[in-house]
């Protein structure tokens, strides 16, 4: 039986005892007492049982008291607040309950308050600032590192992002993630811009959505604001250093060129070793050259803001000004190049001229390592889906090891551990490729070739350019691409 039960059976017990028992004493009063002596018989007895009812519901409601005051202490945030009531009495047993609740309160509420300062020390530690925005869009909390963003703005709480940082870019995507409500996102929830806050100072901002799957008044977004101007500063002074150099270096190249092409030409007589001298002179002069020409054109393409949103490039006629130009060396080594582009042409969202680059440098790659008298295949394949094209430069040359695969893609990066040192090769051409194409929103990678042409097989995707009309499919295009796929050799 529960305490509770135990205790108001008790209480009513007793008093049913008490009053039973003044019955039963007032039956024992003689026969020949009188009718006033009978009365005060049942009046004394009535008496006693009051008394003891008295008593005991006093004491019940003392008890009672004390519980309700220190539930509502507790209820009211003293949870150091316990009850102290006789052991064995009445409410032993909801007193000791009452007090387990409340250590239990009381051990959450410090590791709440513990975790909270941490965090806050965190916050404040910082160098990164910290804003947190309510359900609303409004700022709820905000650390001393934002100061250095947005001096002049005093207290950030209670505003919108825009009142706080100027940015009007940074208050759409904080509408957007929070438009969003407690509906599925995208990824993480978490979304980076990069902004700019005033003059020369760049920052990338990490924004997530709070509160996924949780009640929409849980909603809310943290943002993080990195700051990437020291960063900026540091590679556009990188940029413009191999960009200065680079153009001083051309002058005088040009001029240890033209003197050794001078001396060649206007000396037939010249003896055969100083001949093969000047022949080692012009062809380093050349190597360098090309070298000079490779990092400027990298800089120039990391100075660029990035892709011009209207670029567009048919990959047919730029795979053909590549070849064209490539042409004296894959007839040199009498390879076979077998173009399997559609004839209706693949529309890409790609600089014209930076499309040959990319062709060349992998066509230049391919008749280089694909050995004498083989086939080099280029293709593409469209998914009007996902509105990507993906082409392939495939060879039949001694392809690249795995563990080399991401690195052949760094700058001055060359497999030559195995080979013999390749003339003419700075290890540039896929830093510039991979360069391009991701400029422009596409991916490049090398694969292991299959069946015939089991060489090298570099891969590289592009978005498929936006029709004119928009309401023309770009599957047509993607239709004709896997119908018409003449190989052609040139
Ligand atoms: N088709 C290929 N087959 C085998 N190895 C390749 C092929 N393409 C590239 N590689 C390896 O990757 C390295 C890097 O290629 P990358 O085009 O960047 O430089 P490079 O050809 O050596 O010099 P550059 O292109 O600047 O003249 C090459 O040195 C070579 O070792
Ligand atoms: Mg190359």
């Amino acid at each position: 039986m529960s305490g509770s039960a135990t205790l108001g059976l008790r209480a009513a017990g007793v008093c049913v005892a008490v009053t039973a028992l003044a019955l039963a004493v007032s039956q024992f009063v003689p026969e020949t007492a009188g009718r006033a002596q009978r009365l005060a018989v049942h009046a004394g007895a009535l008496a006693l049982a009051g008394a003891v009812f008295w008593f005991f519901t006093r004491r019940l409601s003392r008890s009672l008291a004390e519980v309700i005051a220190v539930a509502r202490a507790i209820g009211s945030g003293d949870y150091r607040r316990r009850l102290h009531l006789s052991p064995g009495g009445e409410f032993a047993e909801l007193a000791e309950a009452v007090n387990h609740m409340a250590r239990g309160i009381e051990a959450n509420i410090s590791t709440i308050t513990d975790q909270k300062t941490q965090l806050q020390a965190i916050l404040d530690g910082m160098r990164e600032a910290v804003l947190v925005l309510d359900a609303a869009g409004r700022v709820r909390s905000a650390n001393p590192a934002l100061g250095r963003i947005a001096p002049t703005v005093g207290s950030p709480l209670g505003r919108r992002p825009i009142e706080v940082i100027a940015s009007p870019e940074l208050q759409m995507t904080c509408d957007r993630l929070l438009a969003d409500g407690a509906g599925p996102v995208e990824g993480s929830g978490a979304v980076t811009l990069e902004t700019q806050l005033g003059p020369g100072r760049f920052y990338e901002v990490s924004l997530v959505r709070l509160g996924i799957g949780g009640t929409p008044a849980e909603a809310g977004v943290v943002m993080v604001f990195h700051d990437v101007s020291e960063t900026r500063q540091l590679s556009r002074v990188r940029r413009d250093f191999a960009a200065n150099v680079t153009h001083e270096l051309r002058t005088p190249l040009t001029s240890i060129k033209g003197y050794a092409e001078t001396v060649l030409a206007a000396a037939p007589e010249l003896a055969p070793e100083k001949r093969r001298f000047l022949d080692v002179i012009l062809k380093n002069a050349n190597h360098m050259s090309k070298m000079v020409d490779d990092i400027l054109n990298l800089a120039r393409m990391e100075d660029g803001q990035g892709a011009s949103p209207d670029a567009r490039a048919e990959a047919g006629a730029a795979l053909a000004d590549a070849i064209r130009e490539c042409e004296p060396q894959g007839q040199a080594r009498r390879l076979v190049l077998d173009r399997q582009l559609p004839e209706g042409g693949v529309a890409v969202a790609c600089d014209s001229g930076q499309l040959t680059q990319v062709w060349r440098n992998l066509l230049e790659n391919a008749i280089r390592f694909g050995p004498e008298g083989s086939r080099i295949a280029m293709t593409a394949e469209t998914d009007p889906v996902r509105g990507v094209a993906t082409f392939a430069v495939l060879d039949q040359g001694p392809g690249i090891p795995p563990e080399e695969r991401q690195r052949v893609f760094e700058r001055f990066y060359r497999v030559e551990r195995h080979r013999s040192k390749t003339p003419g090769s700075t290890g540039l051409g896929l830093a510039i490729v991979k360069h391009i194409v991701e400029r422009h929103g596409g991916r490049v990678w090398v694969e292991r070739g299959r069946g015939e042409m089991s060489g090298a097989a570099f891969h590289f995707s592009l978005p498929l350019a936006r029709t004119a009309d928009p309401a023309a499919p770009v599957a047509e295009t993607a239709t004709e691409a896997r119908l018409a796929t003449p190989a052609q050799s040139s």
